[in-house]
């Protein structure tokens, strides 16, 4: 079980295999099936969404050698899928613009792709937070675009796709990828766990996925480190995962914020102190906090902004902090929020790591 790095061993190779992004999927199938390919794809969304994944599924497709028409999965048998799997391939040439420092080799790499493929029926190029190009790099892509050759494709990939040149946006097809929901998440991990041969208590792979906030990847990142723990056959309960990964639960953070709203900095700073030593983690606290403060305030401002799906939340927890946003008013949440918020970003560097949190409790807890 050593070296897993679940995240690559389990990144879907087929259409089938991947979890929600349905309208996503159905456009591009569709595409591929009716042989029907356009030249600039634009893939945009928050991270561990599948992004990545998806273009990879999408080049390799495309360029399959056995293919036949009106079908949409590759064979992962011939040499172009192969050769895509195995990251050889001459025709598909992947870019990292947030890595990539060289301004002018990513210029190079897209002025190439002028030249025919190799091997394949496409040359297609992965631009990866493309958002990041510089304005160089941008320019050469646009003119590229505007004129494409018939063999080339690219597919970008960004998570802030209202950075990019409104001129390259218009000349791509756009596809907005959702963040994931609790029960997709849970569904992949419960199949991840069932194939490394894991058992876990029922709600500690909620846990885990309610953690992961919406990414595949941290979700089996997680994962991962549960598994290493287990080292083998047996039980994860949800007691070990949290002591593991550090992890908060609602419960506690609701706890934290009755303290907040009874004006009792004492008993607030005791709590956080006690939280530490039972090994939580600062950051992870500050962050989940920060994250049912949110929550707090989305509900006051409109009850139904919270639909316990998207959540992720226990009907019990939602209950309490339905009742618990009661006593809060709107600027007392946006004050809290600001201070916490504040607060986490000066943990890293404070000498005490914890005092941050509690200047902030003390203000809130001090005011009117
Ligand atoms: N829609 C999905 N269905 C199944 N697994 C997914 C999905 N999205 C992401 N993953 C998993 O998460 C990992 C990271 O996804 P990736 O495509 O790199 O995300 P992105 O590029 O959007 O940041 C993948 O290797 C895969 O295992
Ligand atoms: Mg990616
Ligand atoms: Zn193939």
């Amino acid at each position: 079980m050593t070296n897993l790095v679940l995240y690559r061993k389990y990144r879907p190779q087929r259409f089938e295999e991947v979890i929600g992004q349905e309208h996503v999927v159905q456009t591009l199938t569709n595409s591929i099936k009716g042989n029907n390919i356009g030249h600039a794809y634009l893939f945009s969304g928050p991270k561990g969404s599948g992004k990545t994944t998806i273009a990879r599924l999408f080049a390799k497709a495309i360029n399959c050698q056995n293919k036949k028409e009106g079908q949409f999965e590759p064979c992962d048998k011939c040499g172009s899928c192969l050769e895509i799997m195995g990251s050889k391939s001459m025709d598909l040439i992947e870019i990292d613009a947030a890595s990539h420092t060289g301004v002018d080799d990513i210029r190079e790499l897209i002025e190439g792709i002028k030249f025919s493929p190799v091997k394949s029926k496409y040359k297609i190029f992965i631009i990866d937070e493309c958002h990041q190009l510089s304005k160089s790099a941008s320019n050469a892509l646009l003119k590229t675009l505007e004129e494409p050759p018939a063999h080339a494709i690219f597919l970008l990939a960004t998570t802030e796709s209202h950075k990019m040149l409104a001129t390259i946006l218009s000349r791509c097809q756009k596809f907005d990828f959702k963040r994931l929901q609790v029960p997709e998440i849970i569904k992949k991990l419960e199949f991840i766990s069932k194939k490394e041969n894991v058992k876990f208590d029922d709600s500690a792979l909620s846990l885990i996925a309610l953690n992961a906030r919406g990414s595949f990847r941290d979700a089996e990142s997680l994962l991962d480190q549960c598994l290493s723990f287990a080292d083998g056959g047996s039980l994860i309960k949800t007691e070990d995962i949290k002591e593991l990964l550090g992890i908060v639960e609602v419960s506690e953070i609701s706890k934290f914020v009755d303290f907040l709203v009874a004006k009792n900095a004492k008993d607030a700073i005791l709590f956080l102190n006690s939280i530490i030593d039972n090994g939580v983690d600062l950051q992870e606290f500050t962050k989940t906090l920060v994250f049912y403060l949110r929550q707090q305030l989305l509900l006051k401002i409109n009850p139904n902004f919270l639909n316990l799906q998207n959540s992720g939340l226990a009907n019990s927890d939602l209950e309490k902090m339905k009742q618990q946003t009661e006593s809060l008013t709107q600027k007392d949440l946006q004050n809290m929020l600001e201070l916490f918020i504040d607060a986490e970003n000066k943990i890293k560097y404070s000498a005490v790591a914890q005092l941050p949190l509690e200047l902030a409790i003390i203000n809130i807890t001090n005011q009117e």
